[in-house]
């Protein structure tokens, strides 16, 4: 059954889901699966906005067919060549042999990397601001590098408003047939999916972000996840946050990587104080917590309480896990509280300051809070100026 992408009569929707997909990139969990998106434009000429991964590659070539209703594709528009995007540029090619492929000069390097050809003899090579004309249809290509990779372009379709927007605005989750439901959590998986794999590159992100503010978007179609309409605003608005590293979320996030449970149970007591003085808090086990989702929430806090015990004379294994993916990721901007444990040689604090001085503006707020074993009277006194600090800061 062909597809029509929210409100428009000529642009079909072409993607797939993948529901048997445990590790997305083989390394973030997708326990509701992804869809693999890819759009038609029908017109006098007919574009084809991006392929789809190998693992959908027969039923994307299927809906190609049947959205094209006996007519022949004239260009693919390869935004994006992540294989989750172009793997089936191959079988696209070897089926429709006039068709013509639009990239700018990076995409045809990478093209070379991946396929071992250049293409250029059928690549219609674009550059920044570019447009083409495609009967009704004005498409404007707009260059997005690092959004996700250096050859990423997004293409707006200047007639009906559509931003194809490659990687951007995309999110986790199958769509089940529900291609314009972005739903009322959609920050919470969107957020995890931004953050841990376009989160590094803000700068690019912003600069997109102040290009699509020129244009007059109607719909902004993703390469994974549901098709963005209605009121844009608040979908906008958190990747103007989480691009400019600017916390959205109230509150203090407290982490711990505990042994025994002393630790843990001390960051419970932290908790318990803050609550009571009214402060939102949210509770993060390193151990067990999926990691992707607790480094997107440290994004969205401006207000961290870490707990570690220490462990071979360094910190928790979940606690430098965590704290590697935050520099990885480029965090910055918090201020955080700081408490360890060590029954003998309590190095952990130390360790963490030490991680946190590799990232831009983490500011420790309080003095290190050493617990020796189990939490004492006097640790209760700590907690309490660590708890003020925190609801001052
Ligand atoms: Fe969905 Fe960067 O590929």
């Amino acid at each position: 059954m062909k597809t029509l992408v929210d409100n428009t009569d000529d642009i079909y929707y072409l993607g797939s889901d993948d529901t048997e997909l445990t590790l997305f990139e083989n390394q973030y969990k997708v326990p509701n699966g992804i869809s693999y998106n890819s759009y038609l434009i029908v017109d006098e000429k007919c574009v084809v906005m991006d392929t789809s991964d190998e693992c959908v590659k027969d039923e994307w070539l299927e809906k190609l067919e049947e959205a094209l209703d006996g007519r022949s594709p004239d260009y693919l528009v390869v935004s994006h060549m992540e294989p989750d995007h172009s793997a089936n540029v191959l079988a696209f090619l070897e089926k429709y042999k006039d068709a013509k492929l639009i990239v700018n000069a990076k995409t045809l390097t990478l093209m070379n990397q991946f396929f071992g050809e250049s293409y250029e003899d059928i690549s219609l090579v674009v550059k920044d601001g570019d447009t083409l004309n495609i009967g009704k249809h004005e498409l404007q290509f707009i260059f997005a590098p690092m959004v996700h990779w250096p050859e990423v372009m997004v293409t707006f379709d200047k007639t009906s408003g559509t931003l194809f927007s490659a990687d951007a605005f995309g999110t986790f989750g199958a769509l089940n047939g529900d291609i314009c439901n972005a739903g009322d959590d959609w920050a919470r998986e969107a957020s995890r999916y931004y953050i841990n794999i376009v989160g590094k590159y803000g700068v690019p992100v912003s600069n997109l972000l102040k290009k699509a503010e020129q244009l007059e978007i109607k719909r902004i179609c993703a390469l994974h996840g549901p098709i963005l309409c209605g009121n844009l605003t608040p979908y906008l608005e958190c990747y103007k946050n989480w691009s400019s590293y600017k916390a959205d979320l109230e509150g203090t996030l407290i982490l711990y990587a505990s042994l025994h449970g002393n630790t843990k149970n001390t960051a419970l007591c932290l908790a318990k104080k803050l609550q009571e003085k009214g402060e939102y808090v949210a509770l993060v086990d390193l151990t067990t917590d999926d990691i992707a989702a607790t480094v997107a929430k440290t994004f969205r806090f401006r207000k961290l309480a870490l707990f570690s015990a220490t462990y071979e004379n360094d910190i928790m294994p979940a606690m430098h896990d965590y704290l590697y993916r935050l520099r990885l990721k480029g965090c910055r901007g918090k201020k955080v509280a700081v408490v360890e444990n060590g029954s003998w040689g309590p190095v952990a604090g130390k360790r963490i300051v030490e991680a946190l001085n590799e990232m831009q503006d983490m500011e420790v707020i309080a003095p290190i809070i050493t617990i020796k074993t189990c939490m004492n009277k006097e640790n209760g006194c700590q907690l309490d100026e660590m708890a003020k600090k925190i609801l001052e800061a």
